[in-house]
């Protein structure tokens, strides 16, 4: 069966008929409401099916009207409930591109109003039209998961969703290989290439098959990623015929630890990982250093591939090959180097982050341009607020072409950290003794390294290496991303203290990472007194604000 049908499937008022309708007609292509068929069909109104038949009765009209339109080359708007009908997800799969339309109970609400029309919501005051809506919403979010592209609705306009949709469905149709942006990470025979895409997420399955000579796909990810994603991963996969299988692990970073490692070990092995599986951390840089690990220890090495899906796990910690977890002393003292056959990107899946955690990933963005690539930091200075928008594409794949070429280049020349890599740790030396200090709570890395870039670039200029106005110039830009920019008011002596343990210290000095122009890094060897000297602590190179004499 040719996959020429479009699916829209969402609940009950996430706007199926009226974005079916506008995605036709831009398409040029007939449009077909369900429910609609269903009613002409029996030749009376659902709630006289319900009231007679039963919502039985109902479904099994509705599984005939599925199996009809499968394959018509029309929009289909389905009824809500159609596509948790037993073998209904395979059928749409098979016959067309599956759109989950999706809204907030709170948003579905006012948009079916009183429920007239709608049987399931008969009968219930407004509060219980909201539970149920939410309760049906959970029930068959794994049904609606699975879609091959999900477009949130709350708050846009008919008109942009269908433009979205028609938009995903062009590239779709040309190939995700289209406008795929390639950085090749060039390492010898361990080379290997981050491929990002707007929208490409199905085309993973493909890329993997090509990349890695693998039997079986052992996807690890987390809830709230796997939720939205794992679905049409694990499609794609089996579509280019690699047996998929997905393995959750809590989300957050205490999931980075050797217990967790120990549980996928047995999982893998419990579901017949053997040397030609190839491990998926389908996640932000959390899942793929865990999943990393494991696939660097189990079985002397398994082959890994990357699907980042933060910012900063898109432009940093996929690629380059540091992989590993927490101790209950010290974040990532347990690791292993092993590079990945494959970086697969996409860059739509961005548009479901927090804010924060984007902003956060910025941090690192802004960093890349800092430390070497000057063109990137500009581009950024003109239109960071339109990147964080996600909404024009091209830039955005612009900019992150960019920051992970800065990586790439950067890990190409210096794979072991010997010298070169160091520069990616411009701002990490403050950063880190913040995220210490405040025991890893109530703070985002991204964050920390926004303030301790700030006080780097400061230092620089005190120091006489970078020229004036450059800290400043940084430090605005990322308070555009609302990134913190000054580091907390702290006591000299803890930030002293936190500083003797950086791990990057050998003997009584630290490499510290300075700026000597925009896109320009070096290290110099500096003792922690020197990088926090006495009555400039905190802010830089400026001296510390005086404290109130009286509390
Ligand atoms: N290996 C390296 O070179 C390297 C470099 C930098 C950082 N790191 C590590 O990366 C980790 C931080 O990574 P992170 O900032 O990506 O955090 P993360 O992996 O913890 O993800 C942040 C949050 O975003 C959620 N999330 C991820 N993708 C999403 C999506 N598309 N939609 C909605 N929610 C989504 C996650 O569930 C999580 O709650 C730390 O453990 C750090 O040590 C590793």
């Amino acid at each position: 069966m040719e996959r020429r049908t479009v699916w829209l499937v969402g609940m009950m008022g996430a706007g199926k008929s009226a974005v079916g309708r506008a995605l036709a007609q831009r398409l040029g292509r007939p449009f077909v409401d369900s429910d609609a068929e269903i009613e002409a069909a029996a030749g009376r109104p659902i709630p006289a099916i319900f009231a007679a038949e039963g919502e039985p009765g109902f479904r099994a009209r509705e599984r005939a009207v599925l199996a009809q339109l499968a394959g018509r080359n029309a929009v289909v708007a389905l009824g809500g409930g159609a596509i948790a009908q037993p073998g209904a997800g395979r059928l749409l799969a098979r016959s067309g591109r599956v759109v989950w339309l999706r809204a907030s109970p709170r948003t579905l609400l006012a948009r079916v109003g009183d429920g007239a029309g709608r049987p399931l919501l008969a009968g219930r005051d407004e509060r219980g039209r909201l539970r149920e809506l939410a309760r049906l919403l959970k029930a068959r979010a794994r049904h609606y998961a699975a879609a091959d592209l999900a477009v949130e609705t709350d708050g846009l306009a008919v008109e942009a969703v269908a433009a979205e949709i028609a938009a995903w469905l062009g590239r779709e149709e040309r190939g995700v290989a289209h406008g795929l942006r390639r950085v090749p990470v060039a390492l010898g025979e361990r080379s290997y290439e981050v491929r990002i895409g707007w929208g490409s997420l199905a085309g993973l399955g493909a890329a993997v098959a090509e990349a890695v000579d693998a039997t079986r796909a052992l996807v690890v990810t987390v809830p709230p990623v796997g939720r939205r994603y794992a679905a049409a991963a694990l499609r794609s996969l089996r579509a280019a015929g690699l047996p998929a299988t997905r393995f959750d692990v809590p989300d957050g970073d205490r999931s980075k630890s050797l217990a967790q490692v120990a549980r996928l070990y047995e999982a893998f092995l419990d579901a017949g990982a053997d040397r030609s599986s190839v491990v998926i951390a389908l996640g932000g840089g959390m899942v793929g250093d865990l999943a990393g690990f494991a696939a660097a220890t189990l079985l002397r090495g398994l082959p890994l591939v990357q699907v980042p899906t933060t910012l900063l796990a898109m432009i940093d910690s996929s690629l380059g090959g540091k992989t590993g977890v927490n101790l209950r002393r010290g974040k990532n003292l347990v690791g292993a180097f092993h590079q990945p056959r494959l970086v697969w990107a996409d860059a739509a899946l961005l548009r479901t982050l927090p804010p924060r955690v984007l902003a956060a990933g910025m941090a690192e963005v802004v960093k890349h341009g800092a430390i070497r690539d000057a063109v990137l930091f500009e581009r950024l200075e003109r239109d960071l607020e339109r990147v964080l928008a996600l909404r024009d594409e091209a830039l955005v794949l612009d900019v992150l072409e960019r920051a992970v070429a800065v990586k790439a280049d950067v890990v190409a020349q210096d794979e072991r950290e010997t010298g070169l890599r160091a520069h990616l740790n411009f701002g990490h030396t403050l950063g880190h003794a913040v995220e210490a200090l405040r025991g890893y709570r109530g703070i985002l890395h991204g964050e920390a390294v926004a303030m301790g870039m700030v006080f780097a670039a400061r230092r620089s200029e005190a120091l006489g290496i970078a020229p004036e106005g450059l800290a400043e110039r940084l430090r605005a830009l990322l308070a555009r991303a609302g990134l913190p920019t000054e580091l907390p008011d702290l006591p000299r002596a803890a930030y002293l203290a936190a500083l003797r343990v950086d791990k990057k210290r050998r003997g009584t000095r630290i490499r510290f990472v300075v700026l000597k122009g925009v896109g320009a890094a070096d290290t110099v060897a500096l003792r922690p007194e020197e990088i926090l000297p006495a009555g400039r602590a905190a802010r830089g190179g400026r001296p510390q604000r005086r404290r109130a004499a009286a509390r």
